[in-house]
């Protein structure tokens, strides 16, 4: 009964939502989240320092996702091109899961967050793996908000796959080239249990897309937004919803 009391408290929109349409709040926002690196070197700290922060930053857009009723937020984490980056920086990244969940992983479960992953997550180091595995089963059962972390995510290797996976599945089910349609190759994605995002956030002013649901950004409304991503915050969040809010979306028509 506390719990429910607290929830709906929390779901209240508080004064920044004031002139959000609460009627018209996408279904999923996907994030670029840049500029860690940056973040750190304005302080002449290391660019780890920077993923650190950038972590306590996820923790508070999950939460604002959730309260303002967003029901996907896919996080751009790791892309299969972040492996060419320095080990220590790499090692580093790979091993914030660990503490990220270990922390906030109740705070999850209390407001109904389902965690879920897009990437090669089989490349991850094992004790990665363990953490985010232990997340996703711990929450498999709540109907909240689906937080998906994209790690060693890439468009290019996810349409590739689609594409090896669907090819089996054709020569399955005994049909050809000419049975292909969108749908099928949409079914074979990593994100085939989700709805296309309709908004597209990358923090840090690059207005680049880096490999990040290629596909399925095909009609995203793109938000370059040019805060670094830790010090990005719930205003932010609600600003560019509010832009999103206000552009008209054609989808080819008129
Ligand atoms: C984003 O921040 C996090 C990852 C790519 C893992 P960056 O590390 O890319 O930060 P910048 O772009 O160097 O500032
Ligand atoms: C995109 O950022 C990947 C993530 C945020 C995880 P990058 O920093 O890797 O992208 P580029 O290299 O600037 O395009
Ligand atoms: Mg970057």
């Amino acid at each position: 009964m506390f719990k429910k009391l607290k929830k709906q408290k929390k779901n209240q929109p508080n004064q920044s939502d004031f002139d959000l349409d609460l009627h018209n709040i996408p279904e999923h926002v996907a994030i670029i989240m840049d500029g860690n690196g940056r973040w750190a070197k304005q302080r002449k700290l290391p660019r780890i320092q920077g993923h650190y922060q950038g972590m306590q930053t996820v923790k508070k857009i999950t939460m604002e996702a959730s309260d303002i009723g967003i029901k996907y937020l896919t996080l751009y984490a790791f892309s299969t091109e972040n492996w060419a980056r320095p080990k220590n920086e790499v090692n580093y990244i790979m091993n914030l899961p660990v503490n990220f969940l270990k922390t906030f992983l109740p705070e999850l479960i209390e407001n109904n967050v389902k965690v879920e992953t897009i990437g090669f997550m089989e490349h991850l180091p094992t004790s990665t793996l363990k953490a985010i595995e232990k997340a996703k089963e711990d929450t498999k059962n709540n109907t909240g908000l689906k937080l998906v972390f994209a790690i060693n995510y890439g468009g290019r290797a996810e349409i590739v796959h689609s594409g090896k996976s669907l090819y089996d599945k054709l020569s399955e089910d005994g049909l050809t080239s000419d049975d292909v349609t969108e749908e099928m190759i949409n079914d074979h994605l990593m994100t085939h249990n989700y709805p296309d995002p309709e908004l597209l956030i990358r923090t840090s002013g690059e207005q680049r897309i880096s490999n990040f649901l290629i596909w399925q950004a095909s009609y995203s409304e793109f938000i370059f937004n040019e805060k670094l991503w830790p010090d990005f915050d719930k205003e932010e969040l609600i600003n560019c919803i509010k832009i999103y809010q206000s552009r008209q979306r054609r989808f080819g028509g008129l």
